[in-house]
């Protein structure tokens, strides 16, 4: 089945499905294609547990402090315009998913808020520890309250169309994309006057992670081959405290609120040592937590540190951290009386593909918001829970530039019906399974080995050359097999590890996230 469409949003996280009911509620006339790579639900953003960094009490706190908070924890390489719109718009957003009907937790005085590293005020607005997960649900409700909102599951991105595919050059923008029904494994063209990608990060190019399985680098890839720009994908952010994997088989993250809560790192002798790194001890920021962990299991030569939550109250870890609690019980671990054992696990990429203050990258017709995209909110390092406010306020912003933008689309329906449909013939069946799964397990360990928390220059250029012979590799089978799932994601996955990894070559300075040891 081919496709014509107003808008493709693509990915179904806080960030594709605000933008498409925004757009959708001022357009009631446009049709909106949305497409999800799994089930609907099956995104980053429902696994996100902290809540929304959004400035609500202005007696204890300020849009000037979340604003500095921000840019100490970007480390120099925040964009401070794009930091002082971002707070200040915080608050609507937040109104706005309220009326759409996403719940939080409330005390006495207003919003129950939780604290998290780098913050020096309680401002995050959550939902237990389940805030993505309630978000989530909020926005697939209203979503299906919007006729004019299709929805494909199952349908993963595989390349944007550009004046590469056509027969001759056009207008030189973005036509939509081709995209793989996962049911059937056909390549299906959308055909789009614009097209967003909300695809999310790519914490899947490492072997531990707090991302689902989808985290592939999808958009990414995609836009790395329509030759769009992507900035700052050395900032990659590891989480401090996921579960060690040995004690349930995935990484699950433990929320940094359970710090804000009072909840102490401890080394494996059972002796804290934040204090010994950065004076805000356990709530220092994100970079400084993961690399001191990594040293303190360097310096042990242990799997796991700590993270004792014996101080925090049965009555708080129940009612604000009811799914770690569950959690951690299941797998024989009680918070209130054990120690957690935890590792550092990647959990975000700061950098993505560049945008100015629209969310509008250097292909016209292409917009990318979310934890794709760079707009410079970031630095060098997020501040804890303003992914979501990130993802908020662009995709509210693309949507009112795309209000603009398609009343001058350079072309008419009848031009998008001729782009042309996927061409696949003459290619033979897909390589086995087994031979892409070996690749994928390559392509962690390198990443993990060489480009973590700690990198060396050594490191990176034997992460570069593999890398480089994975890329080859990876483009022969593409060039000679019918295209699969697996196939397309893996090909992701190595082109943004390969970029990643020679952005990090490239970048002289340790800011935030990416430390080069030799550097210092
Ligand atoms: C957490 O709850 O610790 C994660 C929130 C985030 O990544 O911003």
């Amino acid at each position: 089945m081919q496709l014509e469409t107003d808008l493709l949003v693509i990915g179904t996280g806080i960030a594709g499905l605000s933008c498409a009911i925004y757009y959708a509620e001022n357009h009631p006339e446009s049709k909106i294609t949305l497409i999800s790579k799994r089930n609907i639900s099956e995104t980053n953003t429902r696994y996100a547990q902290g809540g929304i960094a959004v400035v609500t009490d202005f007696l204890k706190d300020s849009f000037s402090k979340h604003k500095t908070d921000t840019l100490n924890a970007g480390d120099g390489l925040c964009d401070p315009e794009v930091v002082d719109f971002v707070v200040k718009e915080g608050p609507q957003r937040l109104e706005e998913l309220l009326s759409w009907g996403v719940a939080f937790d409330h005390n006495e005085k207003g919003f129950h808020l939780g604290k998290e590293g780098g913050h020096s005020a309680s401002r995050i607005v959550h939902y237990k520890d389940r805030s993505g997960f309630q978000i989530q649900e909020g926005l697939i409700s209203r979503m299906h309250a919007l006729p004019n909102i299709e929805l494909l599951e199952y349908h993963s991105l595989v390349d944007l169309i550009t004046d590469h595919h056509l027969d001759q050059d056009h207008f030189g923008r973005c036509y939509g994309a081709y995209v793989i029904n996962i049911n059937n494994h056909k390549v299906q063209r959308i055909a789009a006057k614009a097209t967003v990608l909300s695809t999310g990060g790519a914490g899947q190019l490492y072997a531990h992670t707090t991302n689902p399985e989808g985290a592939t680098g999808d958009g990414l890839g995609a836009a790395y081959r329509a030759k769009v720009t992507i900035k700052h994908l050395q900032f990659v952010q590891f989480h401090p405290t996921a579960l060690h994997p040995k004690a349930n088989g995935n990484t699950f993250l433990i929320s940094e609120a359970v710090r804000g809560a009072g909840a102490q790192l401890k080394n494996i002798d059972g002796f804290t040592f934040m204090k010994n790194y950065d004076a805000r001890g356990e709530l220092a920021s994100r970079d400084i937590v993961a690399r001191a962990i990594d040293s303190e299991l360097k310096k042990a030569s242990s799997e796991w540190v700590w993270l004792d939550c014996t101080s925090i109250s049965r009555k708080v870890m129940e009612d604000e951290f009811p799914t770690i609690l569950d959690t951690c019980r299941s797998v024989g671990i009680d918070p209130l009386k054990d120690p957690i054992p935890v590792v550092p696990a990647a959990h975000y990429f700061c950098g993505g593909i560049a945008v100015d203050q629209f969310g509008r990258t250097d292909l016209d017709g292409l917009y990318a918001i979310g934890e794709c995209s760079q707009t410079g909110l970031h630095g060098a390092n997020r501040l804890a829970s303003n992914s979501l406010l990130e993802a908020l306020v662009f995709a509210k912003r693309s949507a009112d530039q795309l209000s603009e933008e398609m009343a001058h689309i350079p072309y008419d329906a009848s031009f998008l019906t001729s782009i042309p449909r996927w061409k696949d013939q003459g290619y033979v069946s897909t390589k086995k399974t087994s031979d892409l799964d070996l690749i994928k397990k390559q392509l962690q360990s390198i990443m993990s080995q060489y480009v973590g928390i700690v990198r060396s220059r050594e490191g990176l250029n034997k992460a570069f050359q593999e890398t480089q012979n994975l890329f080859q590799q990876i483009n022969t089978i593409y060039n000679t097999k019918t295209l699969s799932l697996q196939l397309s994601t893996l090909r992701n996955m190595i082109a943004v590890a390969h970029l990643l990894i020679d952005q990090a070559q490239n970048f002289s300075q340790n800011k935030g996230t990416h430390y080069i040891a030799d550097d210092e």
